[in-house]
């Protein structure tokens, strides 16, 4: 697959959806028609079909960080097919051999349809699903995915954005779906500039691909100048800059509070851990099969509690995005906070225990 196919499809709306642009769509039905003509030199695959389990093989590791805590791993059908596209932003519900599910955000070349790049930092307090994708899943290995799905898109000015140049701040693993954005943008030609902040040089991930960008990018480390206050991440957000940001929960709480009342300033931003709990109040959830209880500090989530003492409880995302903490609550009532479970789930006594609580502090009693 050529460069050329890389920008052949307009960058979606933040919905996913393709914006109409006239000048767009004659930039498009030309470089279709050079796609066309150039067919019959190009190996010809066939396309993937929509919603299909992806088999997935391991086909390259590399350590990514001088601390060798993060890994990239590169993927590819196993049945060698070309893998459905994806846009900057994008990531993948990758299961582990082990059943895990987990997201990890896309961060090799969109243009390319024959392998997929993520990277992931080992998490030793974690829930396992890094110590299995580092210790794990040597050259080889099989996982599955159901293909790319983007939470956290890119829309760029000329395409319906009103943007006017972008900010990107990455904190550590969260460079991983600003990367390809930094590629898009130079691209493009939009104007931008970056703030990569870590622990310190040795624990940021793909520095060397990052430097490459040079003034754009100033990389900051707590080591020599302390955590960045939002003053600093912000530092570069002119009127009609547009915000993405991917960081530790921190470091996204100081973006948005530096940037409130800035109307003119579009935010866009991903956690790659659970949020803060607001407003929590502490309760006690008792384990139906067991009599075990836990108390659930109003500070921590229900899924934290019930990890700490040893409950299983399958979970992925703990954002309440993904579902997979799905739990039946057999009494008590529910603060739901969740947007992804219906009114009839709800009704009939469902959860999601990575994010949803007691009402009023009152007991819950799951059926676990
Ligand atoms: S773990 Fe994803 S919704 Fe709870």
């Amino acid at each position: 697959m050529g460069r050329l196919d890389r920008y052949r499809q307009a960058p979606p709306s933040i919905s996913g959806r393709r914006r109409h642009d006239v000048v767009l769509g004659i930039a498009d039905a030309s470089v279709s028609a050079l796609w066309a003509v150039s067919g019959a030199f190009r190996k010809m695959k066939p396309p993937p079909e929509p919603n299909r389990v992806i088999a997935l093989t391991v086909v390259d590791r590399e350590v990514v960080a001088h601390d060798h805590d993060v890994i990239a791993l590169t993927l590819a059908a196993a049945d060698g097919r070309a893998l459905p596209r994806w846009h900057p932003g994008s990531h993948l519900d990758i299961t582990l051999p082990s059943g895990r599910l987990r997201q990890y955000s896309l961060c090799g070349d969109p243009a390319d349809t024959d392998t997929y790049r993520i990277a992931v930092r080992r998490i030793v307090d974690g829930g396992g699903g890094s110590i299995e994708v580092h210790d794990g899943l040597p050259v080889g290995a099989e996982l599955t995915t159901h293909g790319p799905r983007n939470a956290f898109p890119l829309t760029v000015p000329g395409y319906g954005s009103p943007a006017q140049r972008f900010r990107f701040i990455a904190g550590g693993i969260g460079i991983t779906p600003i990367l390809p954005m930094l590629a898009r943008a130079e691209h493009l030609g939009v104007d931008w500039s970056m703030l990569y902040a870590g622990r310190s040089t040795d624990s940021l991930p793909f520095i060397d691909e990052v430097s490459r960008f040079g003034d754009r990018v100033e990389i900051r480390t707590d080591d020599v100048m302390g955590v960045p206050t939002a003053a600093d991440l912000l530092s570069d957000c002119i009127d009609g800059t547009t915000v993405y940001a991917c960081g530790p929960a921190p470091m996204l709480t100081a973006i948005r509070s530096g940037l409130a009342g800035r109307d003119n300033v579009e935010l866009h931003f991903e956690r790659f851990a659970a949020p803060p709990v607001v407003d929590g109040r502490a309760f006690t959830a008792s384990v139906a099969s067991t009599g075990q209880e836990v108390f659930v500090g109003a500070d921590e989530t229900l899924l934290t509690a019930l990890r700490r003492s040893n409950v299983a409880a399958p979970y992925s995302c703990q954002q309440g995005f993904c579902g997979t903490c799905r739990t039946r609550v057999v009494a008590g009532a529910v603060d739901h906070r969740d947007t992804l479970l219906t009114e009839p789930e709800r009704a009939g006594g469902m959860m999601l225990v990575c994010i949803s609580r007691a009402a009023n502090g009152e007991r819950l009693t799951l059926d676990l």
